[in-house]
């Protein structure tokens, strides 16, 4: 029986139907027209429609700016936002509708409702699935948590998705905000910001702590800032907020910035973006004995499974960062246990990524990470500006930076902001995953003209042999 049917969830189920067991899945989820869907957050309002209109708004940047550097002239350019939203829902639909697929395919049953764990008798783990007429009793040999994770919001800062919005409000608006705020400067903030920005949007966002993006690099880091600021996202940094008052049309938000002098920013519309909390609401932990911890989180070992050996959660709802790729790596895990095997999952080799333009990527650890642990390193680092292909699209923005042990030569950390940072990373996932030097990604033919001689290039560097600089 798996709980949720998201990444982690969805994936879970279909491998764990590939390998024989007889599986059901719990959702509860409805779409605004109150039609019953599977795929969770990252496929009905996370995930794939931001990127839905990621790549809507920065086709219409681009008509308005950067055609006309290819010599193609466009007039009157208009921008249907209904339309553009239109298409977003019809990807969202499309591929919701796949998973639906998937589940017929693989003889998955969809339990439609709340699912909520009762006990443990002798016919094995108890589910309890609430749906819209009744209330169902289901017995399971083994069990897999995926209920995910919702947005945090503010205390005193209701969202009602009009004028404050969390993740899903901010992918549905009915018009352009003149002046768009934004608390939280972290990887939603960033693609949305950018989103609304893009088509028009005067953004300003709010951010507590006194780093930018800390997580990441601090070179990319700081080149992400160059660029946003460039593109002018306005970033307050070490923002302290005060009151937020909300009117039928607009939002007031006080706030003192990273030199103590107090400011208001009104704006139209406001997106909250301060992280995600683990759903375990009305889940029935206690009935099997488990708990969440100090941060909501369901405790589980490195195998994912919880203190009970037929309890298993994965994804947003344990430790680890809140991303669908590892969600669906621990789904495959956890299945692969069930039947008995020994899989395993090495997080250092998760890739990161944001959305942006230029994109983020980076697998491995940062250069501050290694410095702080007193690693000796040694680091390359090439600009796309020095890549052909880079010229040829236009889109010379950033580089690629790898970090190596200093004596053996091994990757410890590959880190991209450019064009396709997303695919390009996953050359440096696969030599992570299998110890390579860099030395090994710099022997390797990379097609030329492509992007990803950038990275070999980067690679060549570690040892100061780059050849196109
Ligand atoms: P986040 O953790 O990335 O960023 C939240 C930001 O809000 C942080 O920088 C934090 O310091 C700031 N913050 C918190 N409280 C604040 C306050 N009172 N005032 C001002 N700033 C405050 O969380 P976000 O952007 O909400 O995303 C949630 C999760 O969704 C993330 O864990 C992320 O992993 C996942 N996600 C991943 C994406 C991707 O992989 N491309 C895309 C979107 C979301």
């Amino acid at each position: 029986m798996v709980i949720g049917s998201g990444p982690g969830g969805y994936i879970a189920a279909i491998r764990a139907a590939q390998l024989g067991r007889t599986v059901a899945c719990v959702e509860q989820w409805k779409n605004p027209a109150g039609k019953p869907k599977l795929g969770g957050t990252c496929l009905n309002v996370g995930c794939i429609p931001s990127k839905a209109l990621l790549a809507s708004s920065e086709e219409y940047e681009n008509t308005l700016h950067h055609l006309r550097d290819h010599g193609i002239g466009v007039e009157n350019v208009t921008l249907d936002l209904s339309k553009m939203v239109g298409r977003k829902e019809a990807i969202v639909e499309k591929i919701t509708g796949g998973v639906e697929f998937l589940f017929r395919k693989n003889k998955i049953t969809w339990l439609k409702g709340h699912g909520k764990l009762t006990g443990k008798s002798g016919r094995g783990i108890g589910v309890e699935v609430s749906g819209d007429d009744e209330t169902k009793a289901y017995w399971a040999t083994d069990v897999i948590i995926a209920t995910g994770s919702k947005a945090r919001h503010l205390d005193d800062v209701p969202v009602d998705n009009v004028i404050v919005s969390d993740n899903e409000g901010a992918l549905s608006f009915d018009s352009i905000p003149k002046k768009l705020a934004v608390i939280g400067a972290g990887v939603i903030g960033l693609e949305l910001g950018s989103v609304w920005r893009r088509l028009g949007s005067d953004v300003t966002l709010l951010e507590a702590l006194p780093t930018f993006l800390g997580a990441t690099d601090e070179t990319v880091a700081k080149e992400a800032a160059r660029q946003f600021t460039k593109q002018g996202l306005k970033i307050h940094l070490g923002v302290t907020l005060g009151n937020v008052t909300t009117s039928a049309t607009g939002v007031s938000i006080a706030f003192s910035d990273k030199d103590g002098a107090d400011q208001t920013l009104d704006a139209d519309r406001l997106i909250v973006s301060v992280g995600r909390i683990p759903n375990t609401d009305n889940l029935g932990l206690d009935s099997v004995g488990l708990f969440v911890d100090e941060r909501g989180c369901i405790p589980v070992g490195e195998h994912c499974c919880t203190n009970d050996p037929h309890i298993y959660a994965v994804g947003d709802v344990v430790r680890g960062p809140m991303l669908a790729h590892k969600a669906e790596d621990e789904g495959v895990m956890v299945a692969e246990i069930i039947d008995g095997q020994k899989p395993h999952i090495d997080y250092n080799c998760i890739p990161s990524v944001i959305y942006t333009e230029p994109e983020i990527a980076w697998v491995g650890k940062t250069e501050q990470h290694l410095k702080a642990e007193g690693r000796a390193i040694k680091v390359g680092q090439f600009p796309m500006l020095a890549n052909g292909r880079a010229l040829g699209i236009g889109q010379t923005e950033g580089f690629v930076k790898i970090i190596a042990d200093a004596k053996t030569d091994e990757l410890l950390g590959v880190h991209i902001i450019s064009v396709n940072a997303s695919d390009l990373i996953a050359e440096a996932v696969v030599a992570l995953e299998f110890k390579a030097a860099a030395e090994d990604i710099g022997m390797i033919s990379h097609p030329h003209p492509s992007l990803s001689e950038v990275v070999r290039e980067a690679a060549l560097a570690v040892n100061k042999r780059a050849l196109n600089i």
